[in-house]
């Protein structure tokens, strides 16, 4: 392997990356100790564990973390690792409990992390001192994110900046409407890469360009931008535009970005015809025509449209493989069958992600031929282009 700092050298500004970062498994450990496991991803929202002894597990590369409401109420994260020997500690996806029991040899732990129970141990065996380790847990605004980092990157100015844009859609108030996971068999930069970038969604993604402008160019879309422009008022919304992404990141920081863009005349929200899928959002009053981009740290995303919101986040398997974990977000209160259908919520996002699949898996195809040559970006590629720059910045961190 050549050394990661010749290979981040030589490479070719507003080039995408040489294979060697998608293909050499050594990159990818110093990616898992520089990037995946120091940066804060999206583990989902806390109105799914409400109670205590709510739990889910949420795996990002080589971790596994357990995030439960504790008996104090608080939303807590452990390592799935027992303090014995290893096991894996909790194997079901989630529910609720009022201990994990280690399956390997019945070591039990109640929901705040501390040993109860280990059978046949010596006298001077002290429980105390064999709880679960603590992971790092953050809530911003509803949203719940997950760092496997001691000492992780702040997220005050993230949820400070953020207040208000993730007020407008009441973030606070959301519940889980649906959720699905999607294996991309592919690196998983290439994953985050092709969500940064919509230069391919007029080829890939005729249903989310026969709604969202964001592909077409500058001049054609600022009469529409100006249409919601003058409607977000009395819709409820202010204009607000936050770019504190990438090196703009606050020092020591998550970075994190917001902004909104028009949708094409007749659409309402991210539907099939842009009908209305779900009751308005927070305190908006009626529909603007507008979807809102959120950006959170390198990892996860969320689009607001009106009346729900779809938040993604990519997370590393192995170096050949990675997962989609994709949250259809509406009002707590609204009910299913009433207020919303999960089949029409999730189509868009649903045939969108799966599209996806497809392109990032026919790109790893072809990014591991030897006739493989960095080309250079579009200028539909800012983000992703300035993405990759994070990441090489994030790799020759200490
Ligand atoms: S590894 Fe968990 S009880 Fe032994
Ligand atoms: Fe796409």
């Amino acid at each position: 392997m050549r050394n990661v700092d010749e290979l981040i050298a030589n490479q070719k500004p507003g080039c995408a990356l040489e294979q060697q970062f998608y293909t050499d498994p050594a990159i990818y450990d110093l990616e898992v100790e520089r990037i995946i496991n120091r940066n804060w991803i999206l583990a989902g929202h806390e109105s799914e564990l409400l109670e205590a002894g709510d739990f889910k597990v949420f795996r990002v590369a080589k971790e596994s973390a357990i995030i439960v409401r504790g008996s104090d109420g608080e939303l807590r994260a452990f390592a799935n690792v027992c303090r014995h020997r290893g096991s894996l500690v909790c194997l079901e996806e989630k529910g609720n409990t009022r201990k994990f029991t280690c399956p390997y040899h019945g070591w039990m732990y109640d929901i705040d992390g501390k040993l109860t129970a280990a059978r046949s141990m010596p006298p001077d065996f002290d429980k105390s001192e064999y709880g679960l380790n603590p992971v790092s847990l953050e809530i911003i605004h509803g949203l719940v994110f997950v760092c496997f980092s001691s000492d992780p990157p702040g997220v005050e100015s993230a949820r400070r900046e953020l207040a208000e844009p993730m007020a407008m859609f009441d973030f606070e108030n959301l519940k889980v409407a649906a959720y699905r996971d999607y294996d991309i068999p592919a690196n998983w930069k290439l994953a985050i890469e092709n969500y940064q970038e919509c230069y391919h969604c007029a080829t890939a993604h005729p249903e989310y360009a026969q709604m969202h402008t964001l592909m077409v160019f500058h001049k054609k879309r600022e009469p529409l931008q100006q249409h919601m422009l003058d409607r977000m008022e009395a819709c409820g919304l202010k204009n607000i535009e936050i770019l504190r992404y990438d090196e703009n990141a606050p020092e020591g920081e998550m970075g994190y970005l917001y902004s909104r863009t028009a949708l094409f005349e007749g659409y309402l929200t991210g539907s099939k015809e842009g009908k209305p899928v779900a009751p308005l959002l927070g305190g908006l009053k009626d529909y603007d025509g507008g979807a809102s981009d959120f950006g959170f740290g390198g990892f996860s995303f969320a689009l607001a449209y009106s009346d729900h919101v779809v938040a993604y986040v990519f997370t590393p398997v192995d170096h050949l493989n990675c997962r989609c974990e994709v949250y259809w977000l509406v009002r707590a209160d609204a009910e299913e069958g009433r207020d919303y259908d999960v089949d029409e919520l999730v189509w868009l996002w649903d045939v969108t992600t799966d599209a996806d699949k497809t392109i990032i898996v026919n790109n790893w195809k072809g990014v591991q031929s030897k006739y493989y040559r960095p080309g250079p970006f579009s200028g539909h590629e800012s983000l992703e282009q300035s993405w990759i720059e994070w990441v090489l910045r994030e790799l020759q961190r200490p």
